[in-house]
């Protein structure tokens, strides 16, 4: 759904919550719904492919990082650092340099795909989380993250959590670009996230409800 009407769709039903609240109690009580709508955006999150061009503005990025780094974290050590990069030469660079070793035949080479435009899962904004190696790190930058792709959603912002293209970031080929990102000495870039407004809704993955159980 384009963004558009997505914001359109979530004012509306904010709309109707509040207009049934004020039928049901004379008074509106935004409070009653407060679960629902946080429930609503974690169940309605889905990892994000396919992106209109716009780069995600700064101040909304602000607030999404700003969201990350109030998730827990183990000791508030915060052993994370953390690098955007919205510029679309880059990227394209980066991507470039990324294709350049594939073999045309290869059945996977992502150039076969017509929708392909970079290698972050086509985002135009990327957010690097580098760690700092410790007991509680990488579930600390792992809540970082789940932090950071649920607050984007509540805008409307799409995101993807990329492990896959941090090998090739380590590569000697990508070193320049890795040094541009300059995480301080004694961290360790761990993840990408690709952020953007969505260009497709996919459905959910389904969930192995099995795997919870209550210990009575
Ligand atoms: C640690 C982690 C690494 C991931 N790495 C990739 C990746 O490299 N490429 C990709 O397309 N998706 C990646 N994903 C996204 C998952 O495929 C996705 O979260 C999962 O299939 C569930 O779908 P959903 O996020 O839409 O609920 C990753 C997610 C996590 C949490």
């Amino acid at each position: 759904m384009k963004r558009s009407a997505k914001i359109l769709c979530l004012l509306g039903l904010s709309f109707l919550m509040i207009s049934c609240n004020e039928q049901q109690n004379g008074t509106v009580n935004q409070e009653i719904n407060k679960e629902q709508i946080v429930v609503d955006n974690l169940m309605t999150r889905r990892s994000i492919r396919a992106y209109e061009d716009e780069i995600v503005p700064r101040d909304i990025m602000n607030v999404i990082l700003e969201c990350g780094i109030y998730a827990p974290n183990g000791m508030n050590k915060q052993p994370w650092e953390i690098r955007v990069v919205d510029d679309q030469n880059y990227i394209k660079e980066l991507t470039d340099l990324y294709l350049s070793d594939m073999d045309d035949d290869h059945p996977r080479n992502p150039k076969k795909d017509p929708n392909f435009r970079n290698m972050f899962r086509n985002a135009p904004t990327i957010v690097f989380i580098a760690m700092e190696p410790g007991f509680c790190s990488q579930v600390d930058c792992g809540l970082l993250a789940g932090n950071m792709v649920n607050a984007a959603w509540g805008y409307g912002i799409g995101s993807c959590i990329l492990m896959a293209p941090i090998q090739f970031m380590k590569s000697e080929k990508a070193k320049p670009y890795l040094d541009k990102l300059s995480f301080s000495e004694g961290y360790e870039l761990l993840m990408a996230i690709g952020f953007g407004y969505p260009d497709e809704r996919p459905q959910a993955k389904p969930r192995i409800y099995e795997k919870i159980k209550f210990i009575d």
